[in-house]
């Protein structure tokens, strides 16, 4: 089991939501399987007045509520005296002097600062930081969550404030989705065998599908949903970065620079094409549920989409000329996550057939059943030759017995061991603003309603129209757990 080095882990909005359901349990967990060293203290930062004890308090109730396995009293108990709480604000300069002084005291050489806070709170954090001589006391590091900005623009001003205080080294910027297993799969499946690669290109790949669905609406989060839509929620990063690991090069080697280098790489050949036909759907009321525009906080003639269906394209070498397809939705039938990579079909299959062989898919899933399936052809038993497609599935948790870390556990000790390759480099961000803007920028300077799509289903039929048009369809999930 690897074991962290000794820090100071400070949360910036301990009070905070975000705190609460993922921060707080995945350090708990870390500290559960001895990943967290036994000297890591963990400060909590706020404006509100509590008291170490008020932490403790709340952390624990987050732990009951949030935690992953059993709540285990005795290993809070030894867990507890290492949480302490500092109060500021984020603007100004005093909170963080008082913060200066409560970190001396701890006497660490490393401090990671968490921004677990409202993103217009990240600039005067990081500026907060850096007059407090915070950036550079010994090894210090800055994770940020999404979003980094609201576009290209606002990006590019985040990115400029944050590398006036750090440098870009010790910037963690979050996309927890590159923490899933089987996002981290993708490279162990290309990379570590020389069966798929071969013909991981524009040569045997038809086309391939990232679907994120969500069955969930916008979980009284209307205020946020309305600024930002399933683009800025979902596409700019999560997707986008799946599409990047499913399309880059080979890295020379397993760390942050060279993955990073080569996701930029590819993001730079990436855009989106048919901007116009791109779907931007709508959920309305069925069985029950609102439609977004009664939810609280959403206008009642708002356009806001939900549901994004997008073609991107990869202007290089290896693909060029092959559609990437990407889809994400609220409200949808269940909450399905995959990559399907779809196979041109043999170029001439020698036998008699009535209906022609299907194509070859691999599909990785993230979401449910996290695993991957192969589909193929194969003889069905008897006389003469006829076909039916036959599959080979790995599920995670039937081939390794074991728990599957969850997405922050993965990043917080990533962090705590300063290893940057599963977060974001400034130049991915602002890439994968460019590769959205114009999508953005057409949608909202046109004026056409969204299409809208009943609640519980896969999403608008434009969506089907889009992939019909060149003759294919949306792959459809798997949306029970095994
Ligand atoms: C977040 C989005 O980044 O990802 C949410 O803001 C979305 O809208 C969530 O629900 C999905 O994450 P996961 O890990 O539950 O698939």
């Amino acid at each position: 089991m690897v074991k962290a080095p000794a820090c100071t882990f400070v949360i910036f909005g301990v009070s905070g939501d975000l705190a609460a359901r993922k921060l707080i349990p995945a350090l708990f967990e870390l500290h559960r399987e001895g990943a967290m060293h036994e000297a890591t203290q963990i400060v909590g930062y706020a404006r509100r007045e509590w008291s170490d004890d008020d932490l403790r308090s709340r952390m624990r109730d987050a732990l009951i509520k949030y935690g992953h396995g059993e709540f285990d009293q005795a290993l809070w108990d030894d867990l507890a005296p290492r949480l302490s709480f500092c109060h500021g604000d984020y603007d100004g300069h005093e909170g963080y002097q008082a913060l200066a002084s409560h970190l001396s005291k701890l006497a660490h050489d490393t401090h990671l600062f968490y921004t677990a806070t409202p993103p217009s709170t990240y600039e005067s954090i990081a500026n907060g930081l850096g007059s407090a001589g915070l950036n550079h006391r010994g090894d210090a590091r800055f994770i940020i969550e999404k979003p980094f900005g609201t576009d290209l623009d606002s990006a590019k001003a985040l990115n400029a404030t944050i590398l006036k205080n750090f440098d870009e080294e010790q910037v963690y910027r979050i996309d927890h989705y590159l923490a899933k297993e089987t996002a981290q799969n993708i490279a162990a499946l290309r990379f570590a065998n020389t069966i798929f690669e071969p013909t991981w290109n524009s040569q045997y790949v038809d086309h391939v599908q990232v679907t994120m669905a969500e069955p969930m609406g916008i979980e009284g989060r209307g205020g946020f949903y309305e600024q930002a839509g399933v683009v800025r929620d979902v596409v700019q990063n999560h997707l986008l970065q799946l599409a990047a690991l499913v399309a880059t090069e080979p890295p020379a080697s397993y760390d942050a620079k060279s993955v990073r280098d080569e996701k930029v790489k590819v993001l730079r050949a990436m855009h989106c094409v048919q901007v116009g036909d791109a779907v931007m759907g709508q959920y309305i009321s069925s069985n029950g549920d609102s439609s977004y525009r009664d939810e609280e906080g959403v206008d009642s003639r708002s356009r806001q989409a939900t549901y994004a269906a997008i073609e991107l394209r990869i202007d290089n070498w290896r693909w060029a000329g092959v559609p990437f397809y990407i889809r994400s939705g609220k409200r949808l039938v269940s909450k399905s996550s995959e990559i399907v990579i779809y196979y041109k079909t043999p170029p001439h299959v020698p036998f008699q057939f009535r209906k022609p062989p299907r194509e070859d898919r691999i599909v990785l899933r993230l979401v449910p059943n996290e695993g991957i399936s192969i589909r193929y052809n194969a003889k069905v038993p008897g006389q003469g030759i006829s076909l039916n497609t036959a599959s080979m599935d790995f599920y995670y948790n039937e081939q390794f017995k074991r728990r599957n870390p969850d997405a922050y556990e993965t990043l917080l000790l990533d962090a705590m061991m300063g290893d940057a390759t599963l977060f974001m480099r400034a130049d991915e961000v602002e890439e994968q603003w460019r590769i959205v803007m114009p999508i953005l920028n057409t949608w909202e300077n046109a004026n056409e309603e969204p299409a809208f799509y009943e609640s519980g289903t896969w999403g608008p039929e434009e969506a089907d129209d889009m992939l019909a048009r060149s003759g294919r369809r949306w792959h459809a999930p798997q949306t029970e757990s095994r």
